[in-house]
């Protein structure tokens, strides 16, 4: 039997391409580049399934035009928020994901940037490697001190549910809002909060771990950011569509919001400009999955999922 034609529209990690290569005929671009509509619709003529990441989007009406030859779209990302799970159902497209493989390291970026952001990483080192850094002194760079604070995690997902575990390697008092509360065997001593403003004054760090989707775009705003407590830390390692950057500017401007800790923006890649101005915020170019094991994993993970398509079963990650 012939192999199916794969496009895989990234360059992804070794171990995954050569994988793909024996179990597929393979189609790239010649450079690693984000694949603009026309092209996705033009690779989508000539490929049975495609291999995408989050920096490729089937939304809107792109979707429309794509080839009746494009049977599944396996996405090398938990989210998937740059797909209409939807509309590619009805134009008869399968779409999964790769959720569990990437928690670890997600997570243990969400602990990078709550520490640095804390801790006034950035500042520290912009001192030392400017040469500006001339004393020491007993007030100098004191940041605040995570161990043994609150810590709201929205959305106890996978994700939130590492950072829980990790959190408490700092002594830290788990809280969290979630759809629903979990049970104590899924994660044990958090406190759930039915209400985001109730879990909002009530921690001293929040972390971002839910999926982006349209109920939620913007969830920090002005009325969100007011209910933090003052003085407290937002760290975001899931979609920059979660937060309203103006807003969140304005309340770490005015010092109610502490600091920031941002791996995901609303402009990727890129971010903001007026963010990169704030001496207090600690920043990350969406790296959340970014490890040799995690690539590997999740290049494996959407390459599980073909091979169930293409053998005939379900997906164990089919989204739609
Ligand atoms: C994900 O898997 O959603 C990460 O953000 C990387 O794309």
């Amino acid at each position: 039997m012939s192999k199916p034609t794969l496009w895989v529209t990234r360059h992804l990690t070794d171990p995954v391409m050569e994988r793909a290569h024996r179990d597929y005929h393979v189609l790239q671009t010649a450079d690693d580049h984000v694949m603009s509509f026309s092209e996705l619709i033009a690779a989508s003529q000539e490929a049975d399934a495609m291999l995408i990441c989050h920096s490729e989007h089937f939304v809107g009406p792109m979707i429309s035009r794509l080839s009746d030859r494009l049977k599944i779209v396996a996405n090398h990302s938990v989210g998937v928020d740059h797909c209409d799970l939807n509309a590619l159902r009805s134009k008869g497209i399968s779409v999964t994901n790769t959720p569990d493989v990437l928690s670890d390291a997600t997570a243990e970026i969400a602990m990078l940037l709550m520490l640095g952001a804390s801790r006034r990483a950035y500042e520290g080192d912009n001192m030392v490697r400017s040469g500006i850094w001339k004393d020491w002194a007993p007030k100098m760079m004191n940041g605040f001190q995570i161990t043994g604070k609150k810590l709201g995690i929205i959305g106890m997902g996978r994700v939130g549910q590492v950072v829980a575990r990790r959190a408490k390697g700092f002594d830290m008092e788990v809280h969290y809002h979630n759809r629903k509360k979990l049970p104590d065997t899924v994660i044990t001593s958090a406190i759930y909060h039915d209400s985001l403003e109730s879990l909002l004054s009530t921690v001293d760090v929040v972390s971002l771990n839910c999926p982006a989707t349209e109920e939620n775009h913007n969830l920090i705003n002005p009325e969100t950011l007011a209910q933090m407590k003052a003085g407290s830390i937002l760290v975001n390692t899931a979609r920059g569509a979660l937060v309203d950057e103006d807003a969140l500017i304005e309340a770490l401007n005015s010092g109610h919001i502490r600091a920031a800790g941002l791996d995901c923006f609303k402009n990727e890649p890129g971010g903001n400009p007026k963010l990169s101005e704030l001496q207090q915020v600690f920043m990350l170019p969406h790296i959340g999955s970014a490890t040799d094991d995690t690539r590997a994993a999740m290049g494996f993970r959407a390459l599980d999922n073909l091979d169930q398509f293409f053998a005939g079963k379900t997906p164990q990650d089919l989204l739609n």
